[in-house]
C-alpha cells in the first residue's frame, strides 16, 4: 500500500471549494472522496496525473457546510480519511455576518515542544470550537525553509490534527526565503502551499502567491510579501493592493504579512529596512482603506497596539494626541472596546497593530514600543472570533490561559461581552485547618462551612505572598491538607461557556472541586486517589499558573451560585509554607439577556425585533449606546404577519440584569430575562413599567400607538444602563416577549 507522508491538509477555502492535498512515498493517480457522514463519502473526485503530491480541488459543495472525506488513488481506494477527524467546513456566503474563528501563528517553524505546547494551548482553549480558518505568518520552518524543514515544523508530529480540519492561509517569512524566491514564486514555499492568484477566494487577482487576498464571511483578508526582493514603493503589489482594498466593502479588513511596521522585540522597527518599508509604504495605503487589524510576525514576542493611525515615522515620532484614536486597554469587560464607525470600511478610522511572532520561539527586547497596550516575552498564539460588527482577538499561552485580549465594534452596538472573571484573584475563601480529616462531604456544594474561618486570598503561612493566614499547625507537624471554599456566580447560560479556566498561585499540591466533582489537579499531586494524608511533591507559588477546566467543568457550571472547593497538600509535615489562592476566567458569548424567547431568534442569533431603542435591536450585542440628554425613542413593531394593531407593554430595568433576576412570567408565558412589574406597580425598586396597554392581568387593551416615546430622565447618575423588554400580541391571538436591549447612557 502507498503511504500518505504528509497531510491531508487544506489550502483556499471557499463557500463552494476547498483544496485537498497530500503526499505519498510512490506516485498514483489522486482520488478525493467526501460526504455527509462517515461511511458515507457519496462522492468522488479523481484526478488521473500519477504522482506523489496530490492536489484536487474540490468544487460544486453547499456554503457553511461541514463534509466527511478521504484521500487515496483509484487502485488501492482509501488511504487516508473516512473517519471523524477528516472533516471541513465550507465557508458562509461572502459578506453574511456570520461568526468566524481564526487561529493564528507566527514564526512556529522551531519544530519542537514550544511549538507543540502553543498547539495544545489552543487546543484546550477552543474546545469543540470549530476552526474556521488558520493564518501562519512566515518563517514556518526553520532555519531555511527546505522541504524536510517543513516535514518536521508543520507536518509530522506537528499540525496534523488542524491540517486536516481547517484551510491554512501562508505569508512568506525571511526564513522561507532561505529556500524560495517570491518573485518567481520557485523554491519550497511555493511548492508547499497552494494559494490563490486569480482570485478564486475573493479579491482582485494578484497574478502572485506571494501576496493576495480573499473573504471569508464578512472579512476581507490582504495578505503581503515583506520578505521578497524589491519590496518598496515601485513594487507590482502597490497598484495591486490600491485596486484590491478600493474593491472591498465588507465589514472587516484584517492584513498580514511577515515583517512589523512597529517592534521592539527581537527586532526594531525603528532600525531595520524592510520593518521600516512596510510602515512608510503600506501602512497608509491600507489606513486609507480602513484597514482594522494588521497581524504581522518576525519579532519572536507578541506586541499589540492601541487604536492608532497615520503613524509612519520611527517610535519617537508618535504623538498619542493625535496618533491614537484610543488609547484605551481596548478590554470590553472594562468598558473599553475601541469603537469604530462603519458598518463597512472607513478610511483612517483606526487600526490595531498585532505582533505574533512567539509561535515557536520567545525572545525578548526592549519591549517599549509607545503604542503597544501590551508586550510579552512569552510563547503563544492569537485567536481571532468576529461575529457581525464586533471583533475580539485574545492572545494565548501554551497552557490556554488568556495573556491579553480586546475588542472592536462598529456602528453604535455595544459589544457582546466574551470574556468574564466570575471569581477575581484575591476572592473571599473559607478555610478549614484545623489538621483535621474531613473526608469528600466537604467537597459538595451543600456542605455547611458556615464555621470556618474566612479571608481573602492569597491565603497560607510562611510566604510573602499571603494575605489571610492559615494555621501552621504545632511543630514537625503541619496539617498535611488544608481544605478551602468559595462561591461564584455565573450569569447568563452555562450553555454560553465555551472556556473556563483557573489561575492558581499554589504551593505545593492541590485538587480543586466544582460543584463536588474534580476539575483540576497540580500536577505535584500525582494521578492517584488523595486521602487527608497524602502528600505532594515540591511546588512553589512564584505566580498563577493556568488550568483549563473545560470540557469537564460544562456539565458542571450552574446558572447562578457555584462552588468552588479546593484542597491543599504538604509536601512534608515539616513543610514551612503553604499557598493558595485562584481565580476563575470564563470565554464564550454572554448575552446576559438570556434567550430572546424561544422561537424569536434568527439563525445568526440575533433577536428578531420587535423592539427598537433609537431605531435600533442592538444587534448580537442587544445593546444600543445614547448620549446624554439625547432623546429616546422605543418603537414596538407588529411581528410578521401580525394583525395590526399588536397590543404590547415595555418594561425596563435599571441596570444589566443577571441569572438572579430571571423569573417567571404572569400568564404561563415561561421565564422572562429580567424582572418587571406586569400590570401593576413597580415590584422591585431596579425595575419599572414604561407603557401597559394590558389592562388587568390577562386583558387585552386596544393597542397603545407605537412608537412609543420618551425622554431620557433627568437626575439618575452617569454612566447608566435601562434594559427594555415587552410582551406583545402575536399573530392568533397569542402573547410572546419582544427583543430586549440594553441601553446606555454614555458621554
Ligand atoms: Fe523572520
Amino acid at each position: 500500500m502507498p503511504q500518505v507522508l504528509r497531510g491531508p491538509y487544506l489550502q483556499i477555502g471557499t463557500p463552494t471549494s476547498i483544496v485537498v492535498r497530500w503526499r505519498t512515498d510512490v506516485p498514483t493517480d489522486s482520488v478525493v472522496t467526501i460526504g455527509p457522514s462517515v461511511g458515507n463519502l457519496n462522492t468522488s473526485i479523481s484526478d488521473g496525473t500519477v504522482t506523489t503530491e496530490h492536489e484536487v480541488l474540490v468544487q460544486g459543495l453547499i456554503p457553511e457546510t461541514f463534509y466527511f472525506y478521504g484521500i487515496g488513488d483509484s487502485v488501492h481506494g482509501t488511504l487516508a480519511g473516512n473517519d471523524p477527524d477528516h472533516v471541513f467546513k465550507t465557508a458562509p456566503p461572502v459578506g453574511s455576518k456570520r461568526r468566524t474563528r481564526l487561529w493564528v501563528i507566527g514564526d512556529s517553524g522551531s519544530g519542537n515542544n514550544n511549538a507543540r505546547g502553543v498547539r495544545d494551548g489552543y487546543a484546550a482553549f477552543a474546545g469543540a470550537t470549530h476552526t474556521d480558518l488558520w493564518l501562519m505568518l512566515g518563517d514556518n520552518a526553520y532555519p531555511n525553509g527546505t522541504d524536510s524543514q517543513y516535514q518536521t515544523a508543520v507536518f509530522q508530529n506537528m499540525y496534523e490534527t488542524m491540517l486536516r480540519r481547517t484551510a491554512l492561509w501562508s505569508t512568506f517569512g525571511n526564513h522561507d526565503a532561505h529556500s524560495a524566491n517570491s518573485a518567481t514564486q520557485t523554491g519550497v514555499y511555493f511548492d508547499v502551499f497552494t494559494l490563490p492568484t486569480s482570485g478564486q477566494a475573493g479579491g482582485i487577482p494578484s497574478g502572485t502567491e506571494a501576496y493576495y487576498s480573499f473573504d471569508w464571511a464578512n472579512i476581507h483578508f490582504v495578505c503581503l510579501d515583506s520578505a521578497g526582493p524589491a519590496i518598496g514603493p515601485n513594487h507590482p503589489m502597490v497598484p495591486w493592493l490600491q485596486a484590491d482594498l478600493a474593491s472591498t466593502t465588507q465589514d472587516w479588513i484584517i492584513a498580514f504579512w511577515h515583517h512589523p511596521p512597529y517592534t521592539k522585540g527581537t527586532h526594531d522597527s525603528d532600525t531595520e529596512t524592510r520593518l521600516i518599508t512596510m510602515r512608510t509604504v503600506f501602512m497608509p495605503i491600507l489606513e486609507s482603506f480602513g484597514v482594522d487589524l494588521v497581524l504581522t510576525g518576525h519579532s519572536h514576542v507578541y506586541e499589540r497596539s492601541m487604536l492608532i493611525d497615520s503613524h509612519y515615522g520611527p517610535s519617537s515620532t508618535f504623538d498619542i494626541n493625535t496618533m491614537a484614536l484610543d488609547s484605551g486597554s481596548g478590554i470590553s469587560n472594562l468598558g473599553e472596546a475601541y469603537r469604530k464607525s462603519g458598518p463597512g470600511p472607513v478610511p483612517h478610522d483606526g487600526t490595531v497593530a498585532v505582533v505574533n511572532g512567539a509561535s515557536g520561539t520567545a525572545g525578548s527586547g526592549s519591549l517599549n514600543h509607545p503604542i503597544m497596550i501590551r508586550s510579552l516575552s512569552k510563547l503563544g498564539s492569537v485567536v481571532i472570533d468576529v461575529e457581525d460588527q464586533q471583533l475580539d482577538l485574545k492572545y494565548l499561552d501554551r497552557d490556554g490561559g488568556i495573556q491579553d485580549l480586546f475588542t472592536i465594534v462598529k456602528g453604535g452596538v455595544s459589544p457582546v461581552v466574551t470574556t468574564r472573571i466570575p471569581l477575581p484573584t484575591a476572592a473571599n475563601w473559607s478555610f478549614e485547618d484545623t489538621n483535621t480529616d474531613l473526608g469528600t462531604a466537604w467537597r459538595q456544594p451543600g456542605f455547611d462551612d458556615s464555621g470556618w474561618n474566612t479571608g481573602n486570598g492569597p491565603l497560607g503561612f510562611g510566604s510573602s505572598l499571603v494575605q489571610t493566614t492559615v494555621s501552621s499547625g504545632s511543630s514537625g507537624s503541619v496539617p498535611p491538607t488544608t481544605y478551602f471554599r468559595t462561591t461564584f456566580v455565573l450569569d447568563g447560560q452555562p450553555s454560553e461557556v465555551e472556556y473556563m479556566a483557573l489561575s492558581a498561585l499554589y504551593d505545593d499540591g492541590f485538587i480543586a472541586y466544582l460543584n463536588g466533582q474534580e476539575v483540576a489537579r497540580s500536577d505535584s499531586m500525582g494521578t492517584g486517589t488523595v486521602g487527608f494524608n497524602t502528600l505532594a511533591t515540591n511546588h512553589g507559588a512564584t505566580g498563577y499558573e493556568t488550568f483549563v477546566l473545560t470540557p469537564a467543568a460544562l456539565p458542571l457550571l450552574q446558572q447562578g451560585t457555584n462552588v468552588l472547593a479546593v484542597e491543599v497538600h504538604q509536601r512534608s509535615l515539616s513543610s514551612s509554607d503553604l499557598v493558595w489562592d485562584g481565580s476563575l476566567v470564563v470565554d464564550g458569548r454572554f448575552h446576559f439577556l438570556g434567550p430572546c424567547a424561544a422561537g424569536t431568534v434568527t439563525s445568526n442569533g440575533e433577536p428578531f425585533s420587535t423592539l427598537l431603542v433609537n431605531g435600533t435591536d442592538g444587534g448580537l450585542g442587544r445593546s444600543v449606546d445614547v448620549g446624554i440628554n439625547q432623546p429616546v425613542t422605543l418603537d414596538v413593531l407588529q411581528p410578521p404577519g401580525n394583525p395590526a394593531p399588536a397590543h404590547f407593554s415595555i418594561s425596563g430595568f435599571l441596570g444589566t440584569p443577571t441569572a438572579a433576576h430571571v423569573f417567571t412570567l404572569p400568564l404561563g408565558l415561561g421565564d422572562l430575562c429580567f424582572p418587571t412589574a406586569l400590570a401593576g406597580p413597580v415590584v422591585a425598586p431596579l425595575s419599572f413599567l414604561l407603557a401597559d396597554n394590558f389592562g388587568n392581568p390577562g386583558a387585552l387593551l386596544p393597542s397603545t400607538t407605537a412608537p412609543y416615546s420618551f425622554t431620557n430622565p433627568v437626575g439618575l447618575p452617569f454612566p447608566f444602563t435601562f434594559t427594555f423588554q415587552g410582551l406583545i400580541e402575536t399573530g392568533g391571538g397569542g402573547i410572546g416577549l419582544t427583543n430586549a436591549v440594553r441601553l446606555h447612557i454614555v458621554p
